[in-house]
């Protein structure tokens, strides 16, 4: 049977780089605080009113460069993204507008942070059944515009950055590409990390009240999502390996979606890793939700931290809950 390999990997983050010193001109926060708790040093932040599709194009075109394919060899698009340019339509058909692709199918993926795991599976699986043979999956986000920038909205603000990434996918019969997939929900914390507003339950779907009262942000209870994100990261982990035979210590590269750098550290410690083969880089791209995994593939492939043959687990924890993991051959 055929599965997704990834034959090409591209990513791109906007020029702007906005430091935490940067925020503490917006906030009451300091950059000492978000470094210890997070990681992060810095993230990228578009110009206001650049359309969030730009994003996706540009990581979409260095990840078709990269698999040395004519574009017009896509045959679906998947478009992950909690920040889609409209309410509806979805992205996807944007990209496959500003890419002047042929009417190929185009697939929206609501996931949140857990959005390319699930969009690498669905790959697979349509690769699986022989419906097609090459997808384009990309993750992007924009995020800038839709933070509170005042204190009020500090434990959210300062994690989030904006960027994309993409990977094109393509049925093979040998050993490489994704071996085991595993996906997971758990609704009852759908509002501990979620955007309340605009929503369908109020007419005319938002006020001038709630407006004021900053309910068009997003929220989080910070300390519940940490202590789930952990067990959940571990969990996923064990599973995807249990799926495919295979044990942490034949893992050439862990990439875990970047919320934070203590829970990379924590899970990686929980599951023996060392940190010379769990992925990193949220200290200069924040937390860009979708976009984080095929971020860190791209630069990690760019970087040769990936040879062909490794092995490779993604796992991702967010919004709703979701979560989920792939085991993936190089
Ligand atoms: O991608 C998946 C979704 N997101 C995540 O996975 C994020 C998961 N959660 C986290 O990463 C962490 O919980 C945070 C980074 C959000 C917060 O770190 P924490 O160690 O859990 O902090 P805390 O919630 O224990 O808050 C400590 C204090 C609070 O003050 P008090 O109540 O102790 O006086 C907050 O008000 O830090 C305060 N605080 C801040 N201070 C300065 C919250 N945000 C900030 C800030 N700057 N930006």
């Amino acid at each position: 049977m055929p599965k997704a390999a990834i034959i090409g990997t591209g990513h791109f983050v906007p020029e702007r780089v906005v430091t935490n010193e940067e925020l503490t001109g917006y906030m009451d926060t300091s950059d000492e605080w978000i470094r210890e708790r997070s990681g992060i040093r810095e993230r990228r932040w578009v110009e206001p009113g650049t359309p969030g599709i730009g994003l996706g194009v540009a990581a979409s075109r260095a990840a078709i460069e990269d698999a040395g394919i004519e574009k017009d060899e896509i045959e679906l698009i998947l478009y992950a993204t909690l920040n889609p340019d409209y309410t509806f339509p979805g992205n996807g058909v944007l990209l496959q507008k500003e890419l002047g692709l042929p009417h190929v199918g185009a697939m929206d993926i609501r996931n949140q942070c857990t959005g390319f795991v699930y969009g690498l599976a669905v790959a697979d699986a349509f690769i699986r059944a022989g419906m097609y043979r090459t997808i384009l999956l990309v993750g992007a986000e924009i995020h800038s515009n839709a933070l509170d920038l005042t204190t009020r909205g500090r434990e959210v603000s300062v994690l989030f950055g904006d960027g994309a990434g993409a990977v094109v996918v393509r049925a093979e019969e040998g050993e490489r590409g994704v071996i085991a997939s595993c996906l997971h929900s758990q609704g009852e914390h759908a509002e501990v990390l979620s955007i309340e507003l605009p929503n369908s339950m109020v007419p005319g779907r938002i006020t001038h009240e709630q407006l004021d009262e900053g309910r068009h942000f997003p929220r989080m209870e910070g300390r519940t999502v940490f202590k789930h994100a952990i067990v959940r990261f571990c969990e996923a982990i064990r599973e995807v390996l249990e799926m495919g035979g295979a044990t942490i210590d034949d893992v050439a590269l862990l990439v875990p979606h970047q919320a934070n750098q203590r829970i990379t550290e924590m899970v990686a410690k929980r599951m023996g890793v060392p940190m010379e083969r769990v992925m990193s880089n949220i200290h200069k791209y924040g937390n860009t939700t979708a976009a984080t995994i095929p971020i860190c593939l791209a630069e990690a492939s760019r970087d040769r931290r990936l040879a062909a043959g490794d092995l490779v687990v993604t796992v991702a924890f967010g919004s709703g809950f979701t979560w989920g993991a792939n085991l993936i051959r190089w």
